[in-house]
């Protein structure tokens, strides 16, 4: 794992890509390769209190494999930061959850969140959330990260 002292978060997120790959790679279970790829973002990014999926299943989100608190466990297509991530099929990132219109709190000591869509073949499969208690933590670089984490998973989480 890497040293933040030493390490860009460009850096870091090149190396978790590569962790994520390797551990993914040639695996075609779906729930397998989303708990793998939760550890290791909870592993190497700073100032998380959770990570995970949540899964397009029957027309709303239904929480996946994940890392941190117990989460709420379904939540609907255009509600909350996962919600309208899912709906626009746009990546979320947001300062201060308290803030935004219909923020869903599973964990008060959220404060910032990012949520990116998983989309495969034109349709939405998944999306990848993180959340964290410092306000305005995630940024454009993050998003970039991530995004690039979920084009990596979007044939390996086996639902589309
Ligand atoms: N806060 C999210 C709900 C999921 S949890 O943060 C794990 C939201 O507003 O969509």
């Amino acid at each position: 794992m890497s040293d933040m002292r030493t390490t860009t978060k460009s850096d870091l997120y090149r190396e978790l890509h590569v962790v994520i790959d390797a551990l993914s790679a040639g695996e075609s279970d779906g729930v397998a390769n989303m708990a793998n790829a939760a550890a290791a973002i909870w592993q190497y990014l700073p100032d998380l209190n959770w990570a995970g999926f949540y899964r397009l299943v029957g027309g709303e989100l239904v929480l996946g494999p994940f890392q941190g608190k117990p989460a709420c466990l379904r939540i609907p297509i255009g509600q909350g930061v996962c919600g309208t991530a899912a709906m626009t099929r746009e990546t979320q990132i947001v300062a201060d959850v308290h803030a935004f219109p219909g923020h869903i709190a599973c964990d008060v000591a959220s404060r910032a969140e990012l949520v990116v869509p998983i989309v495969h073949a034109g349709a939405l499969a998944a999306v990848l959330d993180l959340d964290s208690p410092t306000p305005a933590r995630f940024d454009a670089e993050d998003a970039r990260g991530c995004e690039a984490i979920a084009a990596l998973l979007r044939d390996r989480i086996g639902l589309t």
